[in-house]
């Protein structure tokens, strides 16, 4: 089974994307207050319809796509189309985007060097975890927790549990984890439900995004 992963740097966000949103979505974008916020939201959404508009041989405002949440019926859910998984992460300078057949989760975040690594290795990882931490400081040390950190919410956006799930515990059994190399300003993680590793491929958005 393969997954694909599109990758954009928040740079290439154009206004004339918004053509394609619907009412959701633009109600979305424009709740957002800072531009940096809205480029991520606008790159997240362009990507899951030229992608799919490309499968599918539509335009890509014509993409169906439902945002409802599962506990509250607003519109800031998982991203979900028919015929196919979808994960959306947004940090720092990336978007990224993946698309499967069976649920995934993808997650990327910004390594920020002021981090309270200890503080937050205490809610968030295990005693194993915690233990490898001690042999970092500094940068290191933020880049090792941000790893852990995105390989947990990967699992968690791959189930759909999101942040509510249990974070201190390790990869529940069936789901295949796998760190991505997004460079040295982030960390991004792929978990995948499946009995086998993923078949993974990674590609940027540039042209898609023209
Ligand atoms: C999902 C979640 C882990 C994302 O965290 P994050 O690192 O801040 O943000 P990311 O950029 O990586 O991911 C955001 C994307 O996740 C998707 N998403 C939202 N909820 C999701 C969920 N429960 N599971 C998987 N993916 C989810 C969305 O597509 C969103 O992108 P978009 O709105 O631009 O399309 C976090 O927002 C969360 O836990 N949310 C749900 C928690 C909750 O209590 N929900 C009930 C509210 S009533
Ligand atoms: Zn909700």
């Amino acid at each position: 089974m393969g997954v694909e992963v599109w990758w954009a740097e928040v740079g290439l966000a154009r206004q004339e994307f918004v053509a394609d949103l619907n009412d959701v979505e633009r109600g979305r974008l424009d709740a957002y207050l800072r531009d940096v916020d809205k480029a991520r939201f606008l790159l997240g959404v362009t990507i899951v319809r030229r992608v799919l508009a490309a499968r599918m041989s539509l335009p890509a405002a014509k993409v169906a796509l439902d945002r409802t949440c599962p506990d509250c019926g607003k519109p800031h859910g998982k991203v979900r189309s028919t015929g196919v998984e979808l994960s959306v992460t947004h940090s720092g300078d990336l978007v990224g985007v993946a698309f499967a057949d069976r649920p995934v989760g993808l997650d990327v975040e910004r390594v920020d060097p002021s981090l309270d690594v200890d503080a937050l290795a205490r809610v968030a990882l295990s005693e194993a975890e915690t233990q490898e931490l001690r042999g970092y400081d500094g940068l290191a040390k933020a880049r090792a927790f941000t790893e852990y950190w995105t390989r947990k919410e990967a699992v968690l956006k791959a189930t759909g549990e999101g942040l509510r799930g249990d974070l201190r515990a390790g990869v529940p059994a069936g789901i295949h984890v796998v760190e991505l190399e997004v460079g040295a300003d982030h960390r991004a993680a792929l978990a995948v439900i499946s009995p086998t590793p993923p078949v993974i491929t990674q590609q940027t958005a540039a042209q898609l995004l023209r």
